[in-house]
């Protein structure tokens, strides 16, 4: 206690102990959630990488971490709709090349040297359609050693004659610039990743297939599958109104208006798990490009993360989407029809245990689906990408920081009832 004189009186003070009184209107109830620091949703994506991948992938995982971790690489897909002559010279003056032109060409060299007897000539450029025929003929006529190279050019995407996209080659981290419009009014080249690109190519669209994308929007690859002018008619699907704008805004700058007519094109907005219900076993290929943990993205990008805590049930749920959207696929596909799922991540759960799944879950409803053995696109590709070799079924790109594509899981199944 201490004492003090006020005007001549002694008055005792009470020490102060203990917090000061507040009055209530100045009280406050402490709000956690808001008032705790937020771990950024990119160093959680990134926590949940470390301890999945790290066991997944082991002494691959820091390089493939570092990879994601760096800036991504993107390829310029040609639109052959648009004016392209001036725009390709442009992009080979860069040293871009067309990779799919020049791995099949690689591919195939020796193989038609053998069973032409000579060398082979210099193929033309953006000509694969009519060298595809001639290499057709060149081999019936060459008796024996045709066999391996028929085998060869039949398990190749060289069936693709006019899908041209530009990557800078291994170890080149240059930069496309921004594509322009030409003088109709279309935009020159899209750019996208460049292993998105496989799933479209593992499709096999030959001429006149009916083909449907189930998850379309934002639209790159229904856009590629333009591109290979094969689709009698093409329907894109996504649940999403927003995104599915987005892929109307897309398709309409690089297709022509005639070629978005009902007749060719068809833009949806339905939930796919349900397609088959409306249009089961209609479809001779589908494209089921899944909603995933978009891994570079999630470690990239705050925005619109799976990561965030408040979609923690949603990321959990995302295998059994999966698993929904690619059996609805596989019954949309006609009894002989070709499905390819695909997914942006590495994980093993969001992959092959999805397709492992779907394959027992249809044969149990009377469906029987093949598994397709992609492994050529691995030795097609492996100077563009860097491939994993160890998934059960289908293929995935690693990123890598020489090729840092990816990451792409695709894998491919035949309905054989
Ligand atoms: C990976 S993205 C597709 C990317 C697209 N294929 C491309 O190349 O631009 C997955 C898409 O699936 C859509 N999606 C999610 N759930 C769906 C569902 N139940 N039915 C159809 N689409 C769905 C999302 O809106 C998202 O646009």
């Amino acid at each position: 206690m201490m004492a003090a004189a006020v005007a001549g009186q002694f008055v005792f003070l009470r020490p102060r102990v203990g917090p000061l009184r507040t009055f209530r209107r100045f009280r406050y109830k402490k709000k956690w959630a808001a008032t705790l620091p937020r771990i950024p949703c990119t160093r959680l994506a990134l926590q949940n990488f470390d301890m999945n991948y790290g066991l997944q992938f082991g002494d691959r995982w820091p390089s493939i971490r570092i990879s994601l971790l760096s800036e991504q690489k993107y390829c310029a897909l040609i639109n052959n709709f648009a004016q392209s002559e001036k725009v390709i010279e442009k992009l080979e003056l860069l040293t871009a090349r067309d990779f799919i032109y020049e791995s099949c060409r690689r591919s195939l060299a020796p193989e038609l040297a053998i069973a032409a007897g000579s060398s082979p000539e210099e193929p033309r450029r953006g000509c694969l359609d009519v060298q595809d025929e001639e290499l057709r003929q060149q081999m019936t006529l060459a008796g024996d050693g045709a066999a391996n190279a028929q085998a060869a050019l039949l398990q190749s995407p060289l069936d693709y004659p006019s899908i041209k996209c530009y990557t800078f080659g291994k170890g080149d981290i240059s930069r496309f610039s921004p594509a322009r419009l030409d003088s109709l009014g279309l935009l020159s080249y899209y750019l996208m990743d460049a292993a998105s690109i496989l799933p479209v190519l593992a499709l096999n669209v030959q001429p006149g297939d009916d083909v449907l994308d189930l998850c379309a929007a934002p639209g790159g690859k229904s856009l590629a599958l333009l591109q290979m002018e094969r689709c009698r008619h093409l329907t894109a699907n996504d649940i999403s109104a927003s995104r599915t704008g987005r892929l109307h805004t897309i398709l309409q700058s690089y297709v022509p208006r005639e070629l978005r007519a009902p007749g060719s094109l068809r833009i949806t907005c339905c939930d796919g798990r349900s397609w088959a219900e409306e249009e089961g076993s209609t479809y001779d290929k589908v494209l089921v490009d899944v909603p995933c943990t978009t891994d570079r993205h999630s470690l990239l990008e705050e925005d619109n993360n799976i990561f965030h805590k408040m979609r923690t049930k949603e990321r959990q749920r995302l295998p059994m989407l999966q698993l929904e959207l690619l059996i609805a696929g596989v019954l949309a596909a006609k009894p002989t029809g070709e499905v390819v799922y695909s997914t942006c991540s590495l994980s093993q759960l969001q992959n092959e245990y999805v397709v492992e799944r779907a394959v027992s879950v249809a044969a149990e409803h009377g469906v029987n689906v093949h598994v397709e053995d992609l492994s050529f696109f691995r030795g097609l590709f492996q100077d563009t990408f860097c491939f994993f070799d160890g998934c059960r079924v289908g293929e995935l790109v690693l990123p890598h920081l020489t090729a840092n594509f990816g990451p792409a899981y695709f894998c491919k199944l035949r309905r054989v009832t």
